[in-house]
């Protein structure tokens, strides 16, 4: 069964070639049908499905769409041309940090980020010391989340994002910041949701990282996919190309 389905997704971003002095003259330039942009294609034409139960890994050199292709899963953009499907619940882990408020305590910001999930306060409430168990960070609730480091940012969002059994689990690049242990902690927890039943999907530049985990990868090179299959055969063709 298919659980995300990119459908021949194409991505263009618009990028103003001339700085407008100020919003009058935008609005000037605007009306005028002078505003000129750069287009460029984040995505081109990418197609391939997922399928229940799949640990599937994005690779791909930096500003090769990943993120991008992830946030049109994820329903954050709309893509250009084509379409996207996801069955089910799906629990975006994409950009460090999204859903917290830097001022606000690690306390406070677990109970604002898990609403932002979707979960009720009596929820997080429940779930709350797993959370702090898992990210290992008890001795800092009442602390600033601007003293943290990303590490431990990424620690409790990963934490958060899991505590409930999601059909769709997406974590960008969210284990590249912490360190050894807590990736090996993530990656349990991962396969664990996985066996009840989840779908993964994982970006990462460690190759390892995806070749230890995923059973189907997709490379994506300057937009395009390159590449679908088997881990196996994708990596080794990538690391062909790009040396490590
Ligand atoms: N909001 C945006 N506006 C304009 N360009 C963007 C935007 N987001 C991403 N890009 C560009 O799209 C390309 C792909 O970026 P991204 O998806 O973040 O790549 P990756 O995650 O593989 O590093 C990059 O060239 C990036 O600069
Ligand atoms: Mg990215």
């Amino acid at each position: 069964m298919n659980m995300i389905e990119v459908n021949n997704v194409s991505m263009r971003f618009n990028l103003a070639r001339e700085k407008s002095e100020s919003l009058k003259e935008y609005f000037l330039q605007m009306v005028q049908g002078k505003l000129m942009f750069d287009e460029f294609y984040a995505l081109r034409n990418v197609s391939f499905n997922v399928e229940k139960g799949d640990f599937f890994g994005l690779i791909g050199l930096n500003g090769s769409g990943k993120s991008t292709l992830l946030k049109v899963i994820s329903g954050v953009y709309k893509p250009t041309e084509g379409c996207t499907r996801v069955h089910g619940t799906i629990a975006p882990l994409i950009e460090l940090g999204a859903g917290f408020d830097m001022d606000l305590t690690a306390r406070e910001n677990i109970y604002l980020n898990g609403t932002v999930l979707g979960f009720t306060p009596a929820y997080i409430r429940e779930k709350f010391d797993d959370i702090v168990e898992f990210s290992e960070l008890r001795d800092f609730l009442d602390v600033p989340l601007k003293n943290y480091s990303s590490g431990m940012i990424a620690r409790i969002g990963f934490a958060i994002a899991t505590i409930t059994q999601p059909d769709v689990l997406i974590a960008d690049e969210i284990l590249s910041v912490g360190d050894f242990l807590f990736q090996q902690k993530c990656e349990a927890r991962m396969n664990e949701l996985l066996a009840r039943g989840a779908t993964v999907i994982l970006v990462s530049h460690s190759i390892e990282q995806i070749e230890r985990n995923c059973n189907k990868v997709a490379w994506l090179e300057k937009g395009h996919l390159k590449m679908v299959g088997d881990t196996e055969t994708v990596c080794s063709a990538y690391k062909q190309i790009h040396r490590e």
